[in-house]
């Protein structure tokens, strides 16, 4: 039994905390282990007792190491883990970025709770695979709704599917064009950083991310002769490399879903610039907001890059040519948004590992 003794982590009286009656929301609950880590035994006891009242199955850890080890050994089984932030040793954030580092983050949740606001909202910015915060004293109804909507919304099963797909995509284009997979991985890192500094409502920043990796996927139809070639571009195969803005929007958009109709814009439109002088000469707002997220990861990533004919540039380079230019790049193409979120966070890209 509960006793108040246990609440003074909570906003709410015990008797307000979720214990399903329906038997089909505990049946849908009961198929997925949800890992409570807390270096305070006192809360981690206690959400461990709401949840499983609530029809989850539980497991508990006391800091970031152990957890790390039983999302690794019991593989696939954890589908969410709700973490405090501030622990000895490896703490919540570090918790989640070792598990992304090491791909252990796909198929699971990660939740922080923290009583220091901050500490929830760098969270977000520096781009970690969050799926939801919550601040101490904590709001367990909130929470326990939460776990719902994420866990168990049928919706996620249509989203499961649409991100494999990306994921396949993903793979058969890094195997026509290696160059183009990689660059196309490392710009979802940027991606996700950028997107998370421009304060986007999380579920939005994290479908940016997740289909910006399609951003250059119309590459499967141009010839690596092309794509490869060790030397500068005629204007004849500059012109058939510009077609796979337009091949890639014709792979995307027949499907019906919203994560394949933004995969498609920012196929089509990441080259676009804001002043006009892009690809399809779209201008403004009239460019799609991920597209224009896109627009600026990608040139970063390009400036950055290593290719025949050019040497990469050093980060301070490539920033200094994004915010003041070098003739050929402009501040003028980017949303200035997009490009005043970039320069609050340059230093965070520097700190995302190359694959070059
Ligand atoms: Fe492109």
């Amino acid at each position: 039994m509960l006793t108040n003794t246990h609440t003074s982590a909570l906003s709410k009286p015990l008797g307000e905390y979720i214990g399903a009656s329906d038997v089909q929301i505990r049946e849908n609950r009961g198929r997925h282990v949800v890992l409570i880590v807390d270096d305070d035994p006192t809360i981690r006891e206690l959400l461990r007792r709401v949840l499983t009242m609530a029809g989850y199955r539980t497991a508990t850890a006391d800091g970031g190491l152990e957890s790390l080890a039983a999302i690794d050994q019991f593989e696939g089984a954890i589908t969410a883990v709700v973490t405090d932030v501030s622990m000895p040793g490896l703490d919540g954030l570090g918790l989640i970025g070792a598990a992304a580092a090491r791909k252990l983050d796909q198929g699971v949740q990660f939740y922080l709770m923290s009583g220091a606001p901050h500490s929830l909202s760098m969270a977000r910015t520096i781009g970690l695979p969050i799926s939801g915060t919550f601040q101490k004293p904590l709001d367990i109804v909130a929470l326990v709704a939460r776990l719902d909507a994420d866990l168990l919304a049928p919706a996620k099963v249509e989203d499961e599917i649409a991100l494999d797909g990306i994921g396949w995509l993903g793979r058969a284009l890094a195997h026509h064009d290696k160059v183009t997979g990689a660059h196309s991985d490392q710009v979802a890192r940027y991606t996700a950083i950028l997107s998370g500094a421009m304060g986007l409502p999380v579920g939005l920043a994290e479908d940016i991310t997740s289909t910006s990796v399609l951003h250059d996927i119309g590459k499967i139809g141009i010839s690596d002769m092309i794509l490869n070639k060790p030397a500068p571009l005629t204007d004849d195969e500059f012109a058939v490399i510009r077609r796979h803005g337009e091949i890639g929007h014709s792979i995307l958009t027949a499907e019906n879903h919203r994560l394949s109709g933004m995969a498609s814009q920012i196929a089509r439109h990441h080259h676009e610039r804001f002043d006009g002088t892009g690809y399809n000469r779209l201008a403004g707002y009239d460019i799609p907001l991920p597209a224009r997220i896109v627009a600026l990861t990608d040139v970063y990533d390009a400036l950055r890059s290593p290719r025949p004919y050019k040497p990469a540039l050093t980060h301070e380079e490539a920033v200094s040519c994004i915010l003041k230019g070098d003739g050929r790049t402009k501040p003028e193409h980017f949303d200035p948004a997009v490009l005043s979120a970039f320069e609050g966070i340059k230093d965070v890209f520097e700190r995302v590992d190359r694959h070059d």
